[in-house]
């Protein structure tokens, strides 16, 4: 039996598969991304949360991870912070390809597609990792037939912690396939708040005077046509959910789809 399993020989399997990491990017001295094997039995939404982690001294040690890639990928892709001394990601930040990492079987979370009503454009709040499920969810082609224009918008403190503007600017508008869903139809708009930067500040103080909206050439949030969704750090969500509740959005869920849903990005 393998070690992974002895905590619950039970007789029932494994909560967990077995990946394997297949490659790993660092990109700054506290955020990396990496890429892993994916059982053909998993199934996710795009936009969904799993368990991650690693077996540490014979025991699982895992903490709900956005899944940044789509359901439809081959692999999967995750998006981590690396916590000083933390429990998992000081152990995790050192993982290289060919090292096993283990993934929960049951995939959830509320930024999910079907949690929003029909719309017009799909707005894509975060701050920080906060961006991960959206890097699944703007690969999606789903959100392409749903929606006619998807704004993704990623705030942080220096521009060096934007680091997917090259997937986003680049290698998306390149795709063979995505290539055609996003042109003219997905818009990037990055934030910095504690450097100088094209687009300096807060996103919600960006919507509340309007700048943004006159970035990016839209009207003003309207819940008869704009949906969105939000992940990040804790203030950013509240903050976030007053403005939209004061504009008249309602939020949703799988149960009773909304204008709006929220989830918390990763914190160790
Ligand atoms: P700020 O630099 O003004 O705090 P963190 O690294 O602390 O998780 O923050 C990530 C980004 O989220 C930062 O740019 C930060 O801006 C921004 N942020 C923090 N709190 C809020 C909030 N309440 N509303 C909007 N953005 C926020």
């Amino acid at each position: 039996m393998s070690p992974v399993a002895e905590p619950f020989a039970t007789g029932r399997p494994s909560p967990f598969f077995e990946e394997k990491v297949t490659w790993v990017r660092h990109w700054t001295d506290e955020l990396f991304s990496f890429g892993t094997t994916r059982d053909p039995g998993f199934r996710f939404d795009s936009g969904q949360f799993v368990m991650l982690g690693l077996e540490l001294r014979g025991r699982p040690l895992l903490r709900a991870y956005s899944i940044a890639s789509p359901s439809w990928g081959e692999t999967l892709e995750f998006y981590s912070i690396k916590v000083e001394g933390g429990p998992l990601t000081s152990h995790l930040k050192l993982i290289k390809a060919g090292d096993t990492v283990l993934v929960g079987r049951k995939p959830t979370g509320t930024l999910v597609l079907d949690a929003l009503r029909p719309g017009r454009t799909l707005y894509l709040l975060s701050t920080g990792t906060g961006l991960a499920p959206f890097l699944g969810l703007i690969r999606e082609p789903d959100v392409y037939e749903r929606f006619e224009r998807v704004v993704v918008t990623h705030t942080c403190r220096a521009v060096a912690d934007l680091t997917h503007a090259d997937l986003i600017l680049d290698e998306l508008p390149g795709d063979p396939y995505l290539g055609e869903l996003v042109s003219g139809r997905l818009t990037y708009y990055p934030t910095v708040t504690r450097e100088e930067f094209l687009n300096r500040g807060r996103i919600t103080e960006l919507i509340d005077s309007g700048r943004m909206f006159a970035d990016i050439g839209a009207p003003a949030f309207d819940p008869a046509a704009d949906r969105v969704m939000i992940c990040g750090g804790p203030a950013f969500l509240q903050d976030a959910k007053d403005a939209l509740l004061t504009r008249g959005f309602e939020e949703g869920s799988l149960a009773s789809p909304g204008d709006f849903v929220i989830e918390k990005a990763f914190v160790e």
